[in-house]
C-alpha cells in the first residue's frame, strides 16, 4: 500500500465499510464480506475528493470546462489532482474511454499532455471539437456572428420546424420550434469558419433545455404543465374523474432562443479571451474517437499511456439517451438510431440488451479471440460476480426487484466492464495508474461494491490496487430501498490501480 498524504484520513471501518450486504440476511453474503475485509485495508476516505470536485458543480463556473452542461462530468479539479498525484508530465498520454464532455481530455491538452478519448454521443464529439480550438477562434469573427444574430429576424412565412423524436414531441412551443430551425440553417449557410459554425451549434444544444417545457431529472426528460403531454394528460386525467396531478413543473418564462444563444456566445467569448491571452501554446495532442470504447479500445497499440482518468456510466439506471433527448434529436438522431445508441451505451439500463456476443465477434475479427476467452474466463470465475447474480436472482423470485433488467444491467454492467479493464491493462505502460471514479449501488436489498468488486477484477487482469479514495459524503438509497429495507449509505469511490 502506498503512503498516505496529508489529506487522508484512515477509513473509519463502522463507518465505509459494509456491515451487512443483504438486507434481513436474505441472502448469501460471505464473499462479499470477505472481498470488503481485504480491500478496506487500502480505502482512504480523503479530503482530496469531495462531492464537488467529483461532479460537475465546480464546473458551472470553470471557464472552457463549463461549455457543455454536462451534468454527469466531473471537475478540472479533480483530474488536475490526479495528473499531479500520477506525476504525469508533458508529452506524457492519458486516455479517458468514457469521455463525456471531455473534462479529462482538456485539462491534458492544457497541460501539454496528449490525451485520446471516446464516446458515443455525439455531443461529445461537438463539445470536444469546440473546447479543443479555443486557442484558434477568431474572435472578431465570433463578434461578427453575434452582432448578425442580434440583428436577424424570422420572416413571416418561415414554415420550417426543428426535428422530433417520439420522446421530444412536443417539447418546444411552437414559435421555439421555427426558431431552433431557423438559426440552424442560418448557421449552416453562415459563411464563416468550421469552427465558429460549430461553436454556435454547442450553443444552440446548450439552450435546448432552457428553451424547451422539459427539465433533465435523473433517469427522464420531466414536463412543464404547459407542453402538449401534460394538457393531453390533465385532460385524460379529468375525462376519466381523476383529480389533477399535484407535483407540476413550472419553468416560468421560457427565454427565446436568440436571447440564450446570445448569452451562451457571449460567455464563451469571454473564456476565449482570457484563455488566448493567457494559456501557453504548448498544448497536448487531443484525439477523440466517437465510438464505443468496448470496441475501439481494441484496436489501440500496447502500451501506449501513461494514465487513465475516467468515470464510466455508473450502475445505476440512468439512460443518457434518454435524458439528452433533445440534444440528440437536434442533431439528427431518429427513433431508430437512439434505440441502437441506447444499446451502445455499457449496460447501465434495464433496457440495455446482452452484448457478448457482438463482443466477441469483434475480437474475432481482430483476430483477438484468445483475448476474449481469456477475459470471459476471469469474469466467469469470479465468486463476488456470482454471489451477486444469484442473490438478485433470488431477490427477483421473492418479488423484491420489480424489473428483471435490472439482473441483465448489473451482470452486463461488470462483464463489459471487465473487457474494458483488460484493454486498459495491455495499453498502459508499466508504472501507468489508471483511476475510477464511481458510485456503489443497492437493488432489491442487495449491496453492490462497484469500487471492490472493480478493483479485484483488475486485479485479476494483473493491475496492482493502489488505493480506494472513498469521500465523505456518501450516497443514500432511492425512497423505495429505503422503505423496504431501510438505509445503508453507499460509497462513492475513485479506485487507483497500477500496471506493474
Ligand atoms: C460519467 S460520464 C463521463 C463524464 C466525463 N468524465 C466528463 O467529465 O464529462 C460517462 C460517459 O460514458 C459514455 N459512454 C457510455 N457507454 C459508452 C461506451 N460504450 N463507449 C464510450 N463511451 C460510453 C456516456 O455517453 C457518458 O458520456
Amino acid at each position: 500500500m502506498e503512503q498516505l498524504n496529508l489529506f487522508d484520513i484512515p477509513v473509519n471501518a463502522d463507518k465505509w465499510q459494509v456491515q451487512n450486504f443483504s438486507a434481513d440476511n436474505f441472502g448469501e453474503q460471505s464473499v462479499r464480506m470477505s472481498l470488503e475485509r481485504k480491500l478496506i485495508n487500502i480505502t482512504v476516505v480523503s479530503d482530496m475528493f469531495n462531492r464537488q470536485n467529483v461532479s460537475y458543480q465546480l464546473s458551472k463556473n470553470d471557464t472552457l470546462h463549463r461549455w457543455l452542461k454536462y451534468k454527469e462530468g466531473f471537475s478540472a479539479d479533480l483530474v488536475k489532482r490526479l495528473l499531479k498525484e500520477f506525476n504525469i508530465k508533458q508529452g506524457d498520454t492519458v486516455l479517458d474511454p468514457f469521455v463525456g464532455s471531455g473534462t479529462t481530455s482538456l485539462v491534458c491538452k492544457m497541460q501539454g499532455i496528449n490525451s485520446i478519448g471516446f464516446d458515443i454521443l455525439p455531443m461529445s464529439k461537438i463539445a470536444i471539437k469546440a473546447k479543443q480550438s479555443v486557442l484558434e477562434y477568431d474572435l472578431i469573427e465570433i463578434k461578427r456572428v453575434i452582432s448578425e444574430i442580434k440583428n436577424l429576424e424570422i420572416p413571416e412565412n418561415y414554415n420550417s420546424r426543428t426535428p422530433h423524436i417520439t420522446i421530444t414531441d412536443g417539447a418546444y412551443s411552437e414559435n421555439t420550434e421555427k426558431e431552433i430551425a431557423f438559426f440552424t440553417e442560418w448557421n449552416n449557410d453562415n459563411e464563416c469558419s468550421e469552427i465558429t459554425k460549430n461553436l454556435v451549434t454547442l450553443c444552440i444544444l446548450n439552450s435546448l433545455e432552457k428553451i424547451s417545457y422539459t427539465a433533465k431529472d435523473g433517469q427522464f426528460l420531466r414536463w412543464d404543465y404547459r407542453s402538449k403531454k401534460m394538457l393531453e394528460s390533465a385532460e385524460h386525467r379529468k375525462k376519466n374523474g381523476k383529480s389533477p396531478l399535484v407535483i407540476r413543473l413550472d419553468k416560468g418564462d421560457l427565454p427565446a432562443l436568440k436571447q440564450s444563444l446570445l448569452d451562451e456566445l457571449n460567455s464563451v467569448s469571454i473564456d476565449i479571451s482570457f484563455i488566448q491571452k493567457s494559456a501557453t501554446s504548448n498544448t497536448g495532442k487531443l484525439n477523440f474517437i466517437e465510438g464505443s470504447a468496448l470496441y475501439e479500445l481494441p484496436k489501440l497499440e500496447s502500451n501506449l499511456l501513461n494514465a487513465v482518468i475516467t468515470s464510466p456510466p455508473y450502475c445505476n439506471r440512468y439512460d443518457y439517451t434518454r435524458t439528452y433527448a433533445l440534444e440528440l434529436a437536434y442533431l439528427g438522431i431518429t427513433d431508430e438510431k437512439i434505440k441502437k445508441l441506447r444499446q451502445e451505451l455499457l449496460s447501465c439500463t434495464v433496457e440495455n440488451r446482452p452484448k457478448i456476443d457482438y463482443i466477441k465477434e469483434k475480437y474475432i475479427a481482430l483476430c483477438k479471440e484468445k483475448d476474449f476467452n481469456q477475459i470471459m474466463k476471469i469474469v466467469e470465475n469470479n465468486q463476488t460476480l456470482a454471489e451477486i447474480n444469484h442473490s438478485l436472482n433470488e431477490r427477483s423470485k421473492n418479488g423484491d426487484i420489480n424489473n428483471r433488467g435490472v439482473l441483465r444491467m448489473v451482470n452486463g454492467y461488470f462483464q463489459e466492464l471487465t473487457f474494458i479493464y483488460a484493454e486498459l491493462f495491455r495499453l498502459c505502460k508499466s508504472g501507468a495508474k489508471v483511476a475510477f471514479v464511481n458510485d456503489n449501488v443497492r437493488y432489491g436489498g442487495e449491496v453492490i461494491s462497484v469500487d471492490f468488486i472493480s478493483t479485484e477484477l483488475a486485479e485479476k487482469i494483473g493491475f496492482k490496487p493502489v488505493k480506494v479514495y472513498s469521500l465523505k459524503q456518501q450516497k443514500g438509497n432511492s425512497s423505495q430501498q429505503m422503505a423496504k429495507f431501510g438505509r445503508v449509505p453507499l460509497r462513492k469511490s475513485i479506485t487507483v490501480w497500477e500496471k506493474p
